[in-house]
């Protein structure tokens, strides 16, 4: 289905929990979730899916909090394979459980994963995690190499004075291997967590430290794409502050309490608890023709407008 501004909107991006067994400084309150949140059960979540499936959806994406704590989500997995008419599902995750539930996830038709990894440095990443260990994340992305969720997407939230110094390392990750190293700059989402204005780097800062970039055509998603010479995967650049592509924006958000996000950074919120049939595909379309133009400027002074943090929407 298209929305008001002739984009077809394609992708769902699911939200299964707002609880995460990290908490990443840019995304959750150091004392994590507080409140218990009434989350969507797992029928919900799949009937919400199917009937967005039946008006066009074809992607769908499990997000969280983390996705891989929520209990019974390999089972929701086999359910959403198998709606007609949807041709891709992957996850985004931190991989710390991807050693134990991998092979399952692939088996229950996950086609690929995006995992978070900010930084190669295992004090660092203890740091930016608040107390994750690195070797675990490490051996999470050898269990979805393992298993086939490929291909990889590897996304670095780019954070200056913490991370830039490793962009030729985190890039040279694509180099023996075809994945995708994403560089995604810092959104200034939910409270401020105490970066400075120097951490909302411009991915300008890729293309200066990667001069022999050269860049590949679109292909239709809100990354820009570049290879380095003679690299066997691509660097890919997520601009939401130093180029808007919400002309691109293909998305809606289903968050883990129920409500449709037509956009990340816009408050409006279009309840879908509770709702079956033809009153739920209504308010699904409600979402997609809701969904505004662009949205407001960000930057280190100008703030997301989301009204939430980014474990509360699906990062
Ligand atoms: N800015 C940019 N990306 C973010 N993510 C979470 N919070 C932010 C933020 N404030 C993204 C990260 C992570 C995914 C779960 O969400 O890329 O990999
Ligand atoms: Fe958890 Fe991902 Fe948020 Fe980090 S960014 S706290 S891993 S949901």
């Amino acid at each position: 289905m298209k929305d008001t501004f002739e984009r077809e909107i394609t992708y769902l991006r699911i939200s299964l929990t707002d609880r995460c067994n990290l908490r990443c400084v840019y995304c959750m309150p150091p004392e994590g979730v507080k409140k218990r949140t009434r989350l969507l059960s797992l029928e919900e979540i799949w009937e919400i899916a199917r009937e967005a499936v039946g008006l066009g959806i074809k992607k769908i994406r499990l997000t969280g909090g983390e996705p891989l704590v929520r209990r019974g989500m390999v089972s929701l997995c086999r359910e959403l394979r198998r709606l007609p008419g949807l041709e891709e599902l992957t996850l985004t995750t931190n991989a710390l459980l991807l050693p134990r539930m991998a092979a399952e996830l692939k088996g229950a038709g996950v086609d690929r994963v995006n995992v978070s990894l900010d930084t190669l440095d295992a004090e660092k990443y203890g740091r930016i995690t608040r107390g994750g260990r690195l070797e675990e994340a490490l051996a999470g992305i050898r269990a979805a190499r393992e298993a086939g969720l490929t291909p990889l997407k590897l996304n670095c939230v780019l954070i200056g004075g913490f991370n830039d110094g490793e962009i030729p390392a985190l890039a040279s990750l694509a180099q023996e291997e075809p994945v995708e190293v994403r560089f995604i700059e810092l959104m200034p989402m939910g409270e401020p967590p105490g970066f400075g204005p120097e951490a909302y780097l411009s991915c300008q800062a890729v293309l200066e430290r990667l001069p022999g970039l050269e860049r590949l055509p679109e292909d239709g998603g809100i990354a820009e794409r570049y290879r380095q010479p003679g690299a066997a995967g691509t660097v890919g650049l997520i601009r939401p502050l130093s180029r808007c592509f919400c002309a691109q924006c293909n998305r809606i958000r289903l968050t883990a309490d129920g409500r449709l996000k037509p956009c990340l950074h816009s408050r409006e919120e279009i309840p879908v608890r509770g709702l079956h049939g033809e009153a739920l595909r209504q308010q699904i379309e409600r979402a997609i023709r809701h969904k505004p133009e662009r949205h407001g400027a960000l930057s280190a002074q100008l703030r997301s407008e989301a009204g939430r943090a980014m474990h509360q929407i699906g990062g």
